[in-house]
């Protein structure tokens, strides 16, 4: 172990480097522009695998974009992982907002700052390297591994379930291991045993069947535009909380003793507000901000379109106003029924002067994983060797919809161990990856590695 944990520390320089090139590669997933790029990051990966000593390197088609394949399974007796990533990433736009440019990976401060740096390549990357070294010093591994990296998490890994199906005996393995999350704060380790769902949904209102002069119809037909935020604006009441009928209905209650948790974690709403700009946060009446980010259900509008937006003033009454809204969700609730309860109230509340249509974009399940499991024990040990300090307990409010997937289909539980901050810019510009956290992940995957077996007999 000794001997794994200098070689990690004695190569910084060059991970670094390498890193960079990894994160050049603008693997945007929504893009078909970027196809190429896409399929060029899946070589990177596959090649790097393989420099790395894993064995079987194989680029998967899928009708979308293709999953790299790779293993070692030179530890007969010992249990295996199955290791999952995405080397996919978003859109960089407003890419005027971004400091450095976006795939130019540059370091500022203690930050490594680039699209994919902590979502999810980085901490990708971070294991490769935690391989490599087990593979230069010792040239084996102390557990099996079975390595997937998909290019489509970023667009609801559309593929995958079927890809899972179809690869059942290839994917066989004792449990999951993700690292696409975030620790709970800069110094404070954290292991994350909760993720919420989603179900997201695109809504198209239609007005009258051409754009129209303002002042020759305004005030004689509902401006699409108006009727859409009449309907968003009502989908929330004075306390926070959804208005759809029967929304809550499958929400499980946060325990007593979850509660009593959450509320021992070193948290303070002011500075919260204050680093997001803030003067005051908003929420669901009666939860507090950790119980509304990771336990709560939500509904957010994430774009809303319509008219004209581009220079000076066009006076015009748009036919048609449009919005993209994602509900998170939380056990026991199912994307399915959320996404209908939606459709079904939207069309009901629908001012009877526009026509309205609602579509599913699409849906992932939240996720528990157990806390008591052999992997989560060995991932705390690993945490506390690989930073020094014990870790929290810890849910997200984020989704991974594919765990959820592992289990139904592999049976498999999933331990997700982050290296991400809450602060990260994931999705935003000016992301970026602590490289703290970047090598304290490393050395904590490869102590992981190490742990696991000794947990899982016991
Ligand atoms: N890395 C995130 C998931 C995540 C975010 C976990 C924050 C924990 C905290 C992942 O890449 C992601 O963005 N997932 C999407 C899923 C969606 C496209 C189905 C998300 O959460 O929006
Ligand atoms: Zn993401």
């Amino acid at each position: 172990m000794q001997q794994v944990l200098s070689y990690l520390d004695a190569n910084k320089d060059r991970f670094l480097a390498e890193l960079k090139d990894f994160l050049a590669i603008p693997s945007v997933s929504s893009q078909s522009t970027h196809n190429a790029d896409i399929r060029r990051c899946a070589e990177w990966v596959a090649n790097q695998m393989s420099t790395i000593g894993l064995q079987t390197v194989q680029i998967m088609e899928t009708p979308g974009h293709p999953v790299v394949y790779a293993d070692w399974l030179g530890a007969p007796g010992k249990p295996t992982i199955l290791l999952y990533g995405h080397y996919d990433v978003q859109p960089v736009d407003p890419v005027n907002l971004w400091t450095s440019p976006p795939f130019e990976a540059t370091i500022r401060g203690e930050n490594l700052y680039a699209r994919g740096s902590a979502d999810d390549k980085g901490q990708v990357y971070i294991h490769f390297k935690a391989i490599e070294a087990w593979m230069k010093n010792n040239s084996s591994l102390p557990v099996n591994l079975k390595v997937i990296i998909e290019g489509e998490e970023e667009v609801g890994s559309a593929n995958l379930d079927s890809f899972v199906k179809e690869h059942k005996e290839l994917l066989k393995a004792d449990m999951v291991l993700i690292s696409d999350s975030s620790m709970f704060a800069k110094g404070v380790p954290s292991l994350c045993y909760g993720l919420r769902g989603l179900a997201y949904m695109e809504v198209e209102v239609t007005g009258p069947n051409t754009d129209l002069h303002s002042g020759s119809f305004g005030g004689s037909l509902h401006n699409p535009i108006q009727a859409l935020s009449e309907i968003i604006a009502s989908l929330h009441d004075k306390n926070g909380k959804i208005t759809i009928p029967g929304f809550y209905d499958d929400v499980r209650p946060l325990s007593k003793t979850e509660r009593a948790a959450f509320k021992k974690l070193p948290w303070n709403d002011r500075k919260y507000a204050k680093q997001w700009g803030l003067k005051n946060l908003y929420g669901e009446k009666g939860f507090t901000t950790l119980e509304r980010l990771w336990a709560r259900p939500t509904l957010e509008c994430n774009g809303i379109w319509g008219g004209y937006t581009g220079e000076g003033a066009k006076t015009v009454l748009p036919a048609k106003a449009f919005a993209k809204i994602s509900m998170r969700i939380v056990p026991d609730q199912t994307s399915a029924k959320v996404a209908k309860l939606f459709e079904r109230h939207l069309k009901k509340i629908a001012p009877k002067t526009i026509d309205i249509r609602v579509r599913a974009l699409h849906g992932g399940e939240p996720a528990i994983t157990p806390i008591e499991s052999p992997g989560v024990r060995a991932a705390v040990a690993a945490l506390q060797k690989g930073f020094g300090k014990k870790p929290l307990y810890q849910r997200e409010g984020g989704s991974i919809p594919i765990v959820v997937q592992f289990k139904k289909l592999l049976g498999l539980d999933t331990v997700l161990l982050g290296f991400g901050l809450p602060d990260e810019n994931a999705h935003a510009p000016n992301e970026f990856i602590n490289l703290d956290n970047f090598f304290g992940g490393m050395r904590t995957a490869a102590h992981f590695y190490n742990e696991l077996p000794s947990y899982w007999k016991k």
